[in-house]
């Protein structure tokens, strides 16, 4: 993220043993970094690489599906509860147990503070539809990354429902801020729900290991997102938890999740669909995928479509630079498809998304009470407000709080250029995140030619 947050600022991560010798290693740091994460072990070059895997196509080992109660971290949350309403649905009489920081349990009528909450309301209503079910459901209050507190609920746990034979690890939160400005704080209260939540769910199961458990990560992962270097580590730190953990026997899958539509944290933010690397998916779709994989394991896994509508809306050189500074490569049909993307339409925004204003359209600017905005702020607006499909635009708020990201504000940075004929770096839109502060950095520009 050092790398995607500091333009001419390049990071490679290079994992090597004590078989590496001095040449390899300069071969390495001499060469093209692409990859940017390479592991060199035992003489061999280990690189991820995104290939296509269809998960209904079951010529990968199959393994049982779990049968027993399922635990449920962040079980209180938008994909926790979701998958807490398919699972009654489709497994009569299941046991849950749910997991959150929040209340104990959201139905207890002895805490008013839930009548005037309307997220403890949604939670009441989707516990009771559960029960409707035919679901045992219990709700427990601890946080995941406390290895005491998880060990008292785990024993609670099979006192109250029996043994857990699968752990679903949703808990998170989302991440926020440039890491030049992110203090230690927020870094860890983003990693500590995953890094330390998975190792603590571990360790506390440990005696009895469930039969699958099953980690929530992000398609962050995959390319990592500007602003989100706490959530690209947590999320990263998953996919390798999984390999870790299976590899010594506990069979463990780490789903990397791209935004889903409806419901959850990207729901709840505001984001915008269908606008990064892979397109947004439905709760059906997202359900029904994690259907395949409990019954089919692989890990770490994607479940998303490739936009290629919105890749062929980026300049195509700007777009392989962008790759090549990636932490994994693209296997070949992937690689030809979305260079090839570049030649394709702009998908149509689906019926449900908001519909930005045409490029010459008016936007109307906020957050002055004297009403004066500057022609700049007037020219930034308009390319902000055809990105991110609002035709009202605060000039003081950031553009990365709106649903921008790497893949908008490249974009962002292309019609500065053609249509202001200034040029601007990713650093300067991560830098001035706001209409006002970016519209005056470019005037500061213009002014010094
Ligand atoms: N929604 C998406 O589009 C999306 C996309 C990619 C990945 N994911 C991943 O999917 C998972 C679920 O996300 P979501 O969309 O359902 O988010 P959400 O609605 O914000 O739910 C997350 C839940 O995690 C709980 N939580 C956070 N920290 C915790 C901790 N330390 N201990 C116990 N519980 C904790 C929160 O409850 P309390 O605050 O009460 O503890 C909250 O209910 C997350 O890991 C997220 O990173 C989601």
């Amino acid at each position: 993220m050092i790398g995607q947050e500091h333009e001419g600022t390049e990071v490679l991560c290079l994992d090597v043993d004590e078989d590496t010798d001095a040449d390899t290693l300069c071969a390495e740091l001499l060469g093209p970094w692409s990859p940017t994460m390479i592991a060199l072990r035992r003489g061999g070059r280990h690189v991820t690489e995104l290939a296509p895997l269809h998960l209904r196509d079951r010529s990968h080992q199959e393994g049982e599906r779990p049968d027993g109660v399922h635990l449920i971290t962040g079980g209180l949350g938008g994909l926790g509860l979701a998958v807490a309403r398919h699972l009654s649905r489709t497994v009569p009489g299941i046991r849950l147990a749910l997991v959150s920081r929040g209340a104990p349990d959201p139905r207890d009528e002895r805490d008013e503070t839930a009548a005037e909450d309307p997220r403890r309301h949604r939670q009441v209503t989707a516990l009771r539809e559960l029960e409707d079910l035919g679901a045992r459901v219990r709700c427990y209050r601890a946080d995941v990354a406390d290895e005491a507190a998880m060990a008292d609920v785990v024993r609670a746990v099979r006192a109250d429902l029996g043994r857990i034979a699968c752990v679903i690890h949703a808990a998170g939160v989302a991440g926020d801020g440039f890491l030049f400005r992110k203090d230690a704080g927020t870094f860890r209260a983003t990693l500590a729900p995953k890094v330390l939540g998975a190792t603590v769910l571990d360790l506390v199961t440990a005696d009895d290991p469930p039969q699958l458990m099953v980690c929530f990560g992000s398609t962050t992962s995959v390319f990592g997102v500007a602003g989100q270097g706490d959530y690209t580590a947590a999320n990263t730190y998953l996919d390798h938890f999984a390999d870790h953990r299976t590899a010594l026997g506990r069979r463990t899958v780490t789903v990397d999740w791209t935004d889903w539509l409806d419901t959850g944290m990207a729901f709840d933010h505001g984001v915008r669909r269908d606008q990064g690397f892979f397109r947004s998916i439905s709760v059906e779709d997202g359900l029904g995928s994690l259907d395949e994989i409990l019954a089919a394991p692989r890990s770490p896994v994607v479940v998303g479509e490739i936009n290629y509508g919105m890749l062929g809306s980026v300049d195509p050189d700007l777009l392989a630079a962008q790759l090549r500074r990636a932490p994994l490569v693209l296997e070949e049909s992937v690689r030809q498809r979305v260079a090839g993307a570049g030649g394709e339409p702009r998908r149509a925004p689906a019926e449900d998304a908001p519909a930005g204003p045409a490029p010459d359209e008016g936007v109307t600017l906020l957050g002055r009470e004297d009403g004066g905005y500057s022609e700049t702020e007037h020219q930034v607006a308009r390319i902000w407000a055809r990105e991110l499909g609002l035709d009202r635009l605060n000039v003081h708020e950031s553009a990365f709080s709106l649903g921008g990201d790497s893949l908008v504000a490249l974009r962002m940075a292309q019609s500065i250029q053609k249509t202001m004929a200034v040029r601007v770096s990713m650093v300067d839109l991560f830098r001035y995140v706001t209409i006002a502060d970016l519209a005056a950095h470019l005037d500061s520009k213009k002014s010094h030619g």
